[in-house]
């Protein structure tokens, strides 16, 4: 009894009153409260209820990319087979592989093949990160259209997700373009021959074949021209309406009520 006594007057006790008063003037602040919001555990008062998990969900900006609420069908991978975020993650794999190929690369006839060359024998990592670019850009349209295939095999095209299957079709020509553009940037005797063929057949197109072949070689005939129109599409113009394409994409998700239900 005697020693409880002299424990809460005691030096620790008053070392512990400090530390409360001191965590509540730091959980009451302005600046804590805007960083950490509502349902965070580090709150003045937390509790565990059903309302405080929904906000951790709502209130994170990595979170809230997901619903506060998922079907129990929707998580389970052998069900999406997750081919739809491995796309993705594909994506995000060869930007992050593609702006690093862009330090070394420059798209003119004269440059491209040496400084591709260049950076397979000489660069650092080079070869790894040229070779994950290019196996990156294979794996995303296999897996893309596996995807798809997957989409259509649970009947998922159809209402209401009818207007999420055609932005899902655009994304699909969009990676194919991505992925032919980019064979052009080596400038090798594959790309350059595959690149000829291509263009000659996008030549037959009815009434206006001759005008595509012009804009796409940027000129009557494959050159330093085509390089840098096709370099363009392909780091620039085509990644930034893929990504506008994948936020729609995302979004029809969630509004169509989320992953569609087993059959
Ligand atoms: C860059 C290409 C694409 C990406 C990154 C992508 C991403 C995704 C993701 C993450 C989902 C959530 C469920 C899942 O993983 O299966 C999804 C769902 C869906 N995607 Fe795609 N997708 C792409 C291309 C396509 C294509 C080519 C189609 C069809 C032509 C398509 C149609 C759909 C549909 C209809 C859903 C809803 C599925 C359901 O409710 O079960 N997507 N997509």
């Amino acid at each position: 009894m005697a020693k409880t006594m002299q424990n809460k007057g005691g030096p620790g006790a008053r070392l512990n009153e400090k530390m409360a008063e001191l965590t509540d003037t730091v959980q009451s602040s302005q600046a804590w409260n805007s960083i950490f919001r509502p349902g965070s555990i580090f709150r003045k008062g937390y509790t565990d209820s059903p309302r405080n998990r929904s906000y951790v969900i709502m209130n994170s900006v990595l979170y809230h990319l997901h619903p506060v609420k998922v079907k129990r069908h929707a998580v389970k991978v052998s069900y999406t087979l997750c081919l739809g975020g491995l796309s993705f993650f594909l994506f995000i794999l060869l930007t992050v592989t593609g702006i690093f190929l862009m330090f070394f690369y420059r798209p003119t006839a004269a440059q491209a093949w040496n400084d591709i060359y260049a950076l397979q024998t000489s660069v650092t990592f080079g070869l790894l990160v040229r070779n994950m670019h290019r196996w990156g850009a294979h794996l995303m349209v296999l897996s893309v259209f596996l995807h798809m295939a997957r989409v259509f095999y649970h009947g998922a095209y159809k209402p209401p997700r009818e207007f999420n299957w055609v932005i899902g079709v655009v994304l699909l020509l969009l990676t194919l373009l991505l992925s032919f553009t980019g064979y052009l940037l080596p400038w090798d005797q594959l790309a350059l021959w595959a690149v000829t063929v291509g263009t000659n057949m996008m030549g037959y197109t009815p009434v206006f074949g001759n005008q595509v072949r012009f804009v796409l070689l940027g000129g009557a005939e494959i050159g330093s021209d085509t390089l840098l129109r096709w370099y363009v599409l392909h780091v620039l113009m085509l990644p930034f309406v893929i990504v506008i394409f994948m936020a729609i994409h995302f979004w029809r998700v969630r509004k169509d009520g989320g992953i569609s239900g087993p059959l």
